[in-house]
């Protein structure tokens, strides 16, 4: 069944992109269902604390103070320290021993805040996914973030089956539909990971593509998705046909690594942190404006459609859906999320 609500606690999340966290402004999120209140402390690592204040339950985020380590209610003024604990109550001498609000691990890496909002004990930052890219001067990126009406695990299956992009973005990164249903497809699963390779020879460059690249024809393109719960990542692209797309030989052309952070914010919103980095024609910002507006038109096509269909699956809650070839790579992420949601497998 499409619609369900599973939001596994045990797993890191971006919460922010690193730019979002500015010092002295606290920034609100809801991951897993569970309120954050985000911040910067005087030495600038990010905190994490409930986003509840413990005296009359007001939200921190909602304009709070930062002093230093230290975030201060903006209702009557309790202080609290990085770790949560109060610190000060306006009006009294005594802070009572084990006045506190929780906190939550949290990790700046990669240009992104990422935040374990399960069992404090079980976080390790070792098991946070790796992305260079973000720091390899040989590529460059942009970001994007939104927020969409849609349960987290829809948005995995719209990542994990490319075969919506000759349909929903026909206009963007799209191509011909009958190209990507028919592409040869293998898909594997390790651990906690999917791997979807999708390969699509002798096709026509999407428009995305060509404002990138002068191709002689069509291209041999290649679509390479990795899932772990919480990120995927897609390695894309397109060369010449047959200059060695499919033997190891991938230079020239068009290349992307494509970061998509995908956290779960309650039953029906998720936050969307996507990057996209290339690694030809660098600092050319004429060129730079125009694929960030075509990734970003890209995204919101998927947005309206995601949103349409929560929508519609509202409606009728009880009922199932149909699975198609397709949706392989999709089902393992579901089965892999069930799993780790109910606890029976670790995070890697
Ligand atoms: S609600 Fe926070 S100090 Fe009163
Ligand atoms: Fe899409």
């Amino acid at each position: 069944m499409l619609l369900r609500n599973l939001m596994p606690r045990n797993v890191w999340y971006v919460a922010a992109w690193s730019s979002q966290l500015v010092a002295g402004e606290p920034l609100g999120r809801r991951i897993c269902g569970q309120s954050l209140v985000l911040y910067r402390a005087g030495d600038g690592s990010p905190a994490a604390l409930e986003d509840r204040c413990i005296h009359r339950g007001m939200p921190l985020s909602n304009g709070g103070e930062v002093d230093g380590d230290l975030i201060r209610c903006p209702y009557h003024g309790l202080e609290f320290d990085a770790s949560g604990v109060c610190v000060r109550m306006p009006g009294q001498q005594h802070v009572p021993d084990a006045t506190r609000i929780r906190s939550f691990r949290v990790v700046e890496r990669d240009a992104m805040i990422w935040v374990w909002p399960g069992d404090q004990t079980l976080a390790d930052p070792e098991g946070i996914p790796k992305h260079p890219h973000h720091t390899d001067p040989d590529w460059q990126w942009t970001s994007i973030f939104l927020e969409i009406a849609c349960n987290w695990e829809m948005l995995n299956d719209n990542l994990l089956d490319l075969t919506h992009l000759g349909y929903v973005h026909k206009r963007t990164i799209g191509g011909d539909p009958n190209a990507h249903a028919g592409a040869e497809m293998k898909t594997t699963q390790t651990g906690n990971s999917v791997h979807v390779r999708r390969w699509i020879p002798n096709s026509e460059p999407p428009p995305h593509y060509k404002a990138g690249h002068a191709f002689a024809g069509k291209i041999d393109r290649w679509q390479e998705i990795d899932f772990v719960p919480g990120l995927l990542r897609l390695y894309t692209g397109g060369m010449d046909v047959g200059t060695g797309a499919y033997d190891g030989r991938r230079t020239g052309g068009v290349q992307f690594m494509g970061m998509h952070g995908v956290t779960p914010s309650t039953a029906t919103s998720c936050y969307y942190f996507f990057s996209q980095a290339r690694n030809f024609r660098l600092h050319e910002p004429d060129l730079e404006a125009k694929l960030h507006d075509n990734a970003l038109a890209t995204l919101l096509e998927d947005k309206s459609v995601l949103e349409a269909q929560q929508a519609r699956l509202l409606e009728e809650p009880g009922r199932g859906n149909i699975d198609m070839r397709t949706d392989a790579g999709g089902l393992h992420a579901r089965r892999i999320i069930e799993r780790l949601y109910q606890g029976t497998i670790f995070p890697s």
